[in-house]
């Protein structure tokens, strides 16, 4: 089959026989009318915690509550000063203002495109944050996690590390939702473990923090009708339980034809103006996206490239939390190096889906090498 044009992302290449084991055991759950809770849920949480190695995983309604209830159990309440970093998805920023809190955002690397040590701690002294959301992008773990969990713990800061994007994802060899004090995922469709809707999960090894979380969750609730938090519904469905449940016998597969098609972009993409970023050696990543950066004056005319021959592309993101039009309402200061912004100009991610095909990769690289080579 000839190849003449890629998506960004597709999410309909699925396993032989999965479309018909989900669609059954949706059967199952409508018969049984389990629709909030029961098994599926309970086996997802078990699943999710031995996989990560967290001793606790809980459920919720998607990535972003999760990020909120995090913060809330950690003891963030109103006006708390949070650091976020200043590249990363808006509902990092977005969590810590629907909380009642304050953001401050921090700059990152221009090399690793994370937080670093040495600004993290700028940060900390300049701020003397109550917390901070350490935010793992694009399937990478922050090169400087170990060093920037010392840090917050040094400094009494309850760091909540945001993985939203980093299932699979490891420092050290070890999982960085399974390590982190109190870690987040999203199970939005797009992510690497993918939902059929919206859906999240907590993660900690901390029983009394994850307690409060499962509380939090469901309306404070300490019984049926007995509630001693103000907490709010951010419940994970039964449906989407089983979708995650069926979809986690499939993840080391999914991961790895995303992690081959990272690896065939960065061997076969080199000397071009076109920079294929990698992580270090003791980050292990899971293929959520391929990151290139090229100078910003060059982008516009790449793009147009890869659009004219079918080429799915992202930019991911195309713009720092700082100079978001929502920002400077809720904003407490910033620590500014201008690298965000420039990332945020220079980004471009080709695609990368699960089972994307070797031929599909070579013709994304072709469209790419034509256009350089004129
Ligand atoms: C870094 C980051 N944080 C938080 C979220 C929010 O997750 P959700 O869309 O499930 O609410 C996302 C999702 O795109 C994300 O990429």
């Amino acid at each position: 089959m000839s190849v003449n044009g890629v998506p960004f992302i597709t999410l309909n290449r699925f396993e032989d026989g999965f479309r018909e084991e989900f669609l059954s055991g949706v059967e199952t759950l409508f018969d049984n009318t389990q629709f909030i809770g029961g098994p599926q849920v309970n086996k997802l949480e078990e699943k999710l915690a031995a996989k990560t190695g967290a001793k606790y995983s809980v459920g919720c309604a998607n990535g972003t509550d999760a990020i909120q209830i995090a913060l809330r159990a950690s003891g963030v309440e109103k006006n708390d000063v949070v650091l976020v970093p200043d590249m990363t998805f808006w509902a990092t920023f977005e969590a810590v203002v629907n909380v009642g809190a304050n953001p401050a955002t921090v700059d990152v690397s221009r090399e690793t495109l994370h937080w670093d040590k040495e600004t993290f701690k700028e940060a900390v002294e300049k701020f003397k944050p109550k917390a901070a959301i350490l935010v793992h992008l694009y399937g990478w773990a922050c090169p400087d996690t170990m060093e920037i969990r010392q840090i917050a713990e040094e400094n009494g800061v309850m760091l909540i590390e945001d993985g939203a994007q980093c299932y699979g994802t490891t420092i050290n060899g070890e999982s960085i939702l399974g390590t982190a004090k109190i870690s987040t995922t999203s199970f939005y469709p797009a992510k690497v473990l993918g939902a059929s809707g919206d859906a999240g999960a907590i993660f900690s090894n901390d029983e009394t923090l994850i307690n409060t979380c499962r509380t939090l969750i469901n309306h404070g609730r300490t019984s049926h009708y007995s509630h001693g938090l103000i907490g709010w519904n951010s419940r994970i469905g039964a449906y989407e339980a089983l979708f995650l449940n069926l979809s986690l016998e499939h993840i080391d597969a999914r991961l790895d034809s995303r992690r081959k098609a990272v690896k065939y972009y960065q061997e076969n993409l080199q000397g071009l103006p076109l920079k294929m970023q990698s992580v270090p050696s003791h980050v292990g990543e899971n293929g959520y996206c391929s990151v290139a950066l090229i100078e910003p004056v060059l982008r516009d005319g790449l793009t147009a490239a890869l659009k004219e021959a079918n080429v799915g592309f992202g930019t991911i993101y195309p713009g720092a939390m700082s100079k978001q039009e929502g920002a400077p309402a809720h904003s407490v200061g910033s620590i500014d190096h201008g690298n965000a912004d420039y990332i945020s100009k220079a980004v471009l991610n080709l695609p990368c889906f699960a089972y994307i095909t070797e031929e599909e990769c070579e013709y994304v690289c072709q469209v790419v090498k034509n256009y350089f080579s004129k």
